[in-house]
């Protein structure tokens, strides 16, 4: 008789500890509500994509041209996340390998750049990300950085000040996109000062990516030269980036993602990121995000209503950013009080913010996982209201947990995919 292979044993008698942390993950996420901007929760079908055997497998180089033998069952995974993808967005090319956001940013910066080069991109402290210029990360340490802002007044991003500031430095590549901009980005007048002062234009649009698939927020694809998002914010895939460019950077970025960044690809993610993007094409999406953007809406106006102050006044994407001094309180202490309540945010750096990165004024708060769970306007009135109620009794534990026991009942009426 056969014994059976020890590695097939369940996880769960396997390695209860480990098998432990998944649970006990299924229910934070369950028994809360996900209100981080760039989170989500993914679909069974994406999940088990990931658990499948393509995680055994690798495949160095790309469809057809790889290091190794036994390719011919990942090639289809590869191909088909990059035709769909290209379906998708009416890019020249799209690569789909890159681990995270940060890796297709890099690959961007390497086939693009030499180290040193000028770059125009927005500042961290308005909205910007690690990987546009901070001084720890990559982009800063390899290349000379300029920053540029929101209006302090409007909050939105002046564009006659992008193109002075371009105008001036001459930057060999400006940037566009950010992580907690809550209002649409203009691609087309980015393009057009790239062009005047003859840079390249990148695109991060790890934030609103979803929203640009469902055609609800401008599209950089026909501006930029090249254009990065991660899979698993709006996207809703699992972990991970893509890279979509023009023809004529096609065999650059491939190779500085692969050899230049990173090693073997992540099949088995490439396979949920080809299931997330056949999700997307679905005519369910569009119904997704229309209500994404207008849940967004919904909470900018009733927290507006409840006294906030919001950066920009309101939001025209999946996100809002609370300026907490209109409440007194700080971004951390906003964080930990809703934490307590059920309710995971972050906090934020807002546009000329005197706190600490660690500290902040703000707090960041998306409607992505929450839509996905079924909520709609209704039910946002109900969590602005308990935002509301937790930062008014931040200092009472016993009232934060009645308010946490509260969120956990409605919760059970939204079970998560
Ligand atoms: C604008 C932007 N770019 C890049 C990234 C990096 O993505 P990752 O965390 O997958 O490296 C993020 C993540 O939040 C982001 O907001």
């Amino acid at each position: 008789m056969t014994q059976p292979n020890p590695g097939s044993r369940p996880l769960q008698e396997a390695d209860p500890e480990c098998y432990q942390i998944g649970v006990d993950e299924f229910r934070r996420e369950s028994e809360g509500l996900e209100l981080i901007a760039s989170e989500n929760h993914t679909s069974r079908a994406v999940r088990e994509a990931m658990s499948t055997y393509l995680t055994n497998k690798y495949a160095e180089g790309y469809p057809g041209a790889r290091y190794y033998g036994g390719c011919e069952v990942v090639d289809r995974a590869e191909d088909l996340a990059r035709k769909r993808i290209l379906q998708i967005f009416a890019a020249q090319h799209a690569n789909v390998q890159p681990h995270s956001g940060a890796q297709a940013n890099q690959a961007v910066y390497q086939a693009l750049l030499q180290h040193g080069d000028p770059v125009l991109a927005m500042d961290l402290n308005h909205g910007g990300h690690l990987t546009h210029g901070h001084p720890k990360n990559f982009s800063g340490i390899f290349f000379k950085f300029t920053g540029y802002g929101v209006n302090p007044e409007t909050g939105l991003i002046d564009y006659d000040v992008v193109r002075a500031k371009a105008r001036e430095l001459r930057p060999r590549m400006i940037v566009a996109g950010a992580s907690a901009y809550p209002r649409a980005i203009d691609f087309a007048i980015f393009g057009e000062i790239a062009r005047e002062v003859g840079a390249l234009f990148f695109v991060d649009m790890a934030h609103p990516a979803g929203l640009v698939a469902a055609k609800l927020h401008p599209d950089p694809v026909p501006h930029a030269d090249a254009v990065t998002f991660t899979t698993h914010k709006t996207m809703r895939g699992p972990r991970g980036g893509t890279i979509l460019c023009r023809e004529e950077h096609k065999k650059k970025i491939d190779s500085a993602l692969f050899p230049g960044v990173q090693g073997g690809p992540l099949m088995h993610v490439i396979l949920a990121k080809a299931v997330s993007f056949g999700e997307a094409l679905g005519p369910s999406f569009i119904t997704y995000q229309t209500q994404v953007k207008k849940n967004a809406q919904r909470l900018a106006a009733s927290l507006l209503a409840l006294g906030f102050r919001l950066v920009s006044g309101g939001t025209d994407n999946h996100l809002v950013l609370i300026d907490c001094r209109s409440k007194s309180i700080t971004g951390r202490d906003a964080e930990l009080a809703l934490h307590k309540a059920g309710l995971t945010v972050n906090k934020n750096l807002i546009p000329g913010d005197p706190e600490k990165p660690m500290v902040t004024s703000g707090i960041r708060v998306g409607t992505p996982a929450v839509t996905t769970r079924g909520l709609k306007e209704n039910e946002i009135d109900q969590i602005a209201r308990w935002i509301d109620a937790a930062i008014a009794v931040r200092a009472d534990d016993t009232k934060l947990a009645k308010i946490r026991a509260e969120v956990g009942d409605f919760c059970r009426m939204y079970p998560i995919p």
